[in-house]
């Protein structure tokens, strides 16, 4: 039996757990009481022990922003990315969406006068009718969805983008142990906080060269970088 079944009591009754071949089925929306309840403040230890809390991805990223008229950041958290563009100075027209209350709440706190917030879930996408210059997906919130709904968001993800746009997503190199995790494979873990579970699914770079193929981008590019504590990370750059 493998570690995910000790959790499966906590799923709701829509989520099945194949015992015979240990596949545990989850999806995004079960993802989202762990975000309720660590709430900003928790998130923000999380990217501190990761070296991503100064913004070293957005600083990496600066060539492609700083030429973007809008940015549209995917599940804005605690306000990590907003902060690290706000404080780089960028100029443009900045809006975020996220789905769980409580980071929303932080964020309107700080953000609500400086830039443009959505309380939207991602599978809503089609309530937004403004188009992109650049979508940042940053911190691995791919893969908060499951395997199955990783190219169905991309897509929709690349309808939002202006013609000539640009689609970031970021996950942890694969050759890399995940930090504070519980292992079920190398692809698919679970993070605790007590009995709260975030369940994550890394797609590897064919994966994501697969989506973007779906999806319609021509261009597609991987860089590695590390974080400011030493951990490796992958930027995949969508055109
Ligand atoms: C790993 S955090 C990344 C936060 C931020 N992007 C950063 O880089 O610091 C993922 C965020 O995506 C949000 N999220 C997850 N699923 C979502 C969905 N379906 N719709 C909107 N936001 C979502 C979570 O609530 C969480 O705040």
């Amino acid at each position: 039996m493998g570690l995910l079944a000790k959790h499966s009591d906590i799923l709701t009754s829509k989520h099945t757990k194949n015992e015979e071949n240990n596949v545990l089925t989850w999806d995004n929306f079960d993802n989202n009481a762990f975000y309720e309840i660590i709430k900003a403040d928790g998130l923000k230890k999380f990217a501190e022990r990761r070296g991503l809390a100064a913004g070293c991805d957005i600083e990496l990223l600066k060539p492609i922003w700083s030429k973007a008229s809008s940015i549209l950041e995917i599940g804005a958290g605690y306000g990590r990315v907003i902060n690290a563009l706000l404080s780089k100075n960028y100029t443009g027209k900045i809006s975020a969406i996220e789905r769980c209350a409580s980071m929303m709440d932080a964020l309107i706190k700080t953000y609500s006068n400086k830039i443009n917030l959505f309380k939207n879930d991602l599978h809503n996408l089609g309530d937004i009718d403004e188009k992109f210059d650049v979508i940042l997906w940053l911190w691995s919130g791919i893969g908060d969805f499951s395997k199955e709904e990783q190219p169905i968001i991309v897509k929709h993800l690349k309808k939002l983008l202006q013609e000539n746009g640009t689609l970031i997503i970021d996950t942890i190199a694969m050759d890399i142990m995940p930090l504070e995790v519980i292992q079920h494979d190398r692809q698919l873990y679970t993070i605790n906080v007590n009995e709260y579970v975030k369940y994550i699914y890394e797609p590897n770079t064919a994966e994501i060269k697969q989506y973007a193929k779906e999806a319609g981008f021509k261009n597609f590019e991987c860089t590695s970088y590390q974080t400011d504590s030493s951990y490796e990370r992958l930027l995949y750059i969508l055109s």
